[in-house]
């Protein structure tokens, strides 16, 4: 499709999508749309413009550009990488709850974990994956639902990877330091066992270092390929995929197949399904949860 029949087919009526402290050309839209989607998969329609503008203004103020056609260039330019990078965790969507969507920790604790646990405590390895972590309340939400079931757990072989594209997200994740608010939707008695008032920063918590010990935090692009040689007993990537389009979903759930052990557990997003080729490799066990099926 030539440029022309895309502004005929969305109806742009000018070359305008958005006008403020800089202007934001149709052009320079699909150029940050284009970027976003080459590098993260992640896909950007015409009425996310405000948000794109918006967070992205920032940038254009930080690097003192004067415009968005500058940005663009720098973008798509040999030494754009780092920016790329930063227009990505400027775009991305964050948003994260500790045990967002409780359904998901009561099947883990009631169904998933017992025989995993077990299976761990005469020595064998354990390995789940949080993919799209965001700040960490993900998988440290599995790390307490662990240990409240198995206290000793840092010291067997049990480890949950936790990844997200942005580093930002990773370093607030590492740094496992969250205010109060947020700490408020965890139940008193998980709060009171694993983390604890921090001594210098009135208003926030720490995790202690049990549910730390559990987990690696590391960049990971779901785009590129992947490092981990071993297969997971349990994969969470939830509220990820719906950034991304059917095609690209498709290709991820037969990732996700592949990487997951014969019997592996697999919980997605609430608006989330699988699609495309990797349906029959999974049978649905409860809401968007579900199960590999043994060869
Ligand atoms: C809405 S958050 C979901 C966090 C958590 N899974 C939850 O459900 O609460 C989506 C996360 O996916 C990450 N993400 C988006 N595209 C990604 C990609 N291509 N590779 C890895 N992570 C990505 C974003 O950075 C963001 O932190």
């Amino acid at each position: 499709m030539t440029a022309a029949d895309a502004k005929a087919r969305r109806g742009r009526g000018s070359d305008t999508a958005h006008q403020g402290e800089y202007a934001l050309t149709w052009s320079d839209f699909d150029s940050i749309r284009d970027t976003l989607y080459a590098h993260a998969g992640i896909v950007l329609d015409e009425t996310k413009v405000p948000l794109v503008y918006s967070r992205l203004a920032k940038r254009l103020r930080g690097l003192g550009m004067a415009s968005f056609r500058d940005y663009c260039a720098l973008l798509v330019s040999g030494e754009g990488g780092d920016e790329r990078q930063r227009m990505m965790a400027a775009l991305t969507t964050n948003v994260t709850r500790f045990f967002r969507e409780p359904h998901h920790f009561d099947y883990l604790r009631t169904t998933v974990l017992p025989p995993l646990l077990e299976r761990a405590a005469r020595g064998a390895s354990v390995r789940i994956w949080s993919a799209g972590c965001s700040m960490g309340q993900e998988p440290y939400s599995i790390a307490f639902t662990i240990l409240s079931m198995m206290p000793t757990a840092p010291s067997r072989d049990i480890r949950i990877l936790a990844t997200d594209i942005d580093p930002n997200v990773i370093a607030t994740a590492r740094a496992a330091e969250y205010a109060d608010d947020l700490v408020g939707e965890i139940a008193p008695d998980i709060r009171r066992k694993f983390l604890r008032k921090s001594a210098t920063n009135p208003g926030s918590w720490i995790v202690d270092d049990a549910a730390r010990e559990l987990i690696r935090f590391n960049e990971l692009n779901l785009m590129e390929p992947w490092p981990m040689k071993r297969t997971f007993d349990v994969l969470f990537c939830r509220n990820v995929v719906i950034y991304f389009n059917e095609e690209t979903q498709a290709k991820l759930w037969g990732r996700y197949a592949d990487v997951l052990a014969p019997g592996g557990s697999l919980f997605i997003g609430h608006s989330e399904r699988i699609s495309g080729p990797a349906t029959s490799a999974f049978e649905t066990v409860g809401l968007t949860a579900y199960r590999k099926v043994r060869a």
